[in-house]
């Protein structure tokens, strides 16, 4: 059973109890071995539900929504034993909610893949609308059109996200956008679906596959993942399976944007270097060196990095997750860089923080104009979501001084003891309660 007294202590935490402090002007230099993957953790460990037998999840980060996630289990009934950064092991057998709190749906963004798993495992759902990072209306109507075209009633009232069906029956899903979230949620409900689904302009990104890979080690029949279209065959029993998820591939992009913006010299262990394709391109085009090794990355700055265009498209284009960080080390880059997200609509708050430490950029819509000034200087900020946290830390590994980052909570939901893995390769980043 998941002994919630082990939970770590809220106001450990909590939002806006402690501030990280980093001191600028050190390069990176060493090796680091990168954290399991937290956009495939949070859809992997749902899925555990569809399963007739007991599970064994490995390789998971030691992050809060994974304890989120350990504890939502937990409250469906579910028996969970996690050893943070090690495993998890769920026997669903004894699970027989159909729905979670408010407060625990509120500390994710990923509660929502209850509703795939739950309506998979026993055709009804209720879970309150989810958390997450506040990066523009990340609305949720490709969801609910996803579990309709597979026979459910769907929608929401009053801030509850309902699904339900006797029997799913396979379908056609056709989404009018791409989107992870919603091609994971059709994949957990379809698995269990009677006759096949096909979704039709499905998200391509790592996790998509590391899920496929896990629900077909349990005896699911999915095909094409990592393509446009996936198709599932539905089954009625799945066997238990012991998987290990994938490394985080945002992790990882985020390590090689900090050893780019130190001018330092680094290899990222245990990655998958294919993953991280659109940014070492970016890179190479700043002129920061990036060479693939079979399950790491070395990252070496020699000279001065040059202003360049991003613009953020779904996997395997630049990914959204790697603006924020990459904005913060463009705002030093020599030149004019114009940053395009396309994604989410208000993914640039981080940018408003940086300014405050000398950089020169503008924000139209859209559109960030960032003319790379000679030095940042350091500054209190605030971390408005996870990834506007780590490109806090990008700008202040890069600033004169030491600076102040607030609401370090934010971070701590995606990355796994950033500071250790930081300082391990010579950073000066330390945190403390705020009093
Ligand atoms: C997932 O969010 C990730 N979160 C995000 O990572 C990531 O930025 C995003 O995918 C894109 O890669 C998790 O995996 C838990 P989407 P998700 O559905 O699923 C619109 C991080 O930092 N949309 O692919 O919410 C949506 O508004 C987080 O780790 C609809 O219009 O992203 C957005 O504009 C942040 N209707 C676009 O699609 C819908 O029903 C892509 O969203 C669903 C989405």
């Amino acid at each position: 059973m998941y002994n919630r007294q082990k939970e770590i202590p809220r106001e450990v935490n909590s939002l806006g109890k402690e501030r990280m402090l980093v001191t600028g002007g050190h390069a990176l230099e060493g090796q680091v071995r990168v954290s399991g993957g937290k956009n495939t953790a949070v859809a992997v460990i749902p899925a555990t539900l569809l399963c007739n037998e007991p599970c064994t999840i490995e390789n998971l980060p030691d992050i809060e929504d994974v304890h989120a996630l350990a504890d939502i289990l937990t409250e469906l009934g579910a028996r969970v034993e996690y050893e943070p950064g090690k495993m998890m092991r769920v026997d669903p057998r004894p699970a027989e909610g159909i729905s979670i709190s408010y407060h625990n749906a509120q500390r994710l963004r990923a509660s929502y893949y209850l509703l795939g798993a739950l309506l998979g495992r026993c055709g009804k759902a209720k879970i309150p609308t989810p958390g997450g990072c506040e990066i523009g209306t990340r609305p949720v109507d490709q969801h609910l059109k996803g579990f309709q075209a597979i026979g459910a009633e769907a929608g929401e009232i009053g801030g509850i996200l309902t699904a339900e069906c006797e029997q799913l029956t396979g379908g056609d899903v056709f989404f009018d956008i791409v989107t992870v979230g919603a091609t994971v949620n059709v994949m957990l409900a379809a698995c269990k679906a009677k006759g096949n689904t096909v979704i039709y302009n499905a998200a391509k990104e790592p996790h998509i596959v590391d899920l496929a890979n896990f629900l077909n080690s349990m005896g699911a029949r999915i095909r094409g993942a990592g393509t446009d279209i996936i198709r599932i065959r539905g089954v009625q029993y799945l066997h238990g399976s012991t998987y290990a998820v994938i490394p985080d591939q945002i992790e990882t992009g985020t390590l090689m944007i900090a050893a780019a913006a130190t001018g330092g010299d680094i290899i990222i262990n245990g990655c998958i270097p294919t993953h991280m394709d659109a940014l070492s391109a970016k890179l190479l085009e700043m002129g920061v060196k990036v060479t693939d090794q079979d399950d790491a990355i070395r990252v070496h700055v020699v000279g001065q990095r040059r202003a360049i265009n991003v613009k953020t498209q779904v996997y395997p284009g630049f990914p959204t997750d790697l603006q924020q960080p990459m904005s913060a080390l463009l705002t030093t880059a020599k030149g004019t860089s114009i940053v395009t997200e396309t994604i989410f609509e208000q993914r640039f708050r981080h940018l408003d923080e940086i300014r405050r430490m000398g950089a020169h950029v503008r924000v139209m819509g859209r559109t960030a104009i960032i003319e790379g000034v000679s030095e940042l200087y350091s500054a209190p900020m605030t971390a408005t979501d996870l990834r506007a946290g780590a490109a806090l830390i990008i700008a202040s590994l890069m600033a004169r001084g030491t600076s102040e980052i607030y609401e370090p909570g934010y971070i701590d939901r995606g990355y796994e003891h950033i500071e250790d893995k930081l300082r391990s390769l010579g950073a000066e980043i330390r945190r403390e309660p705020v009093l």
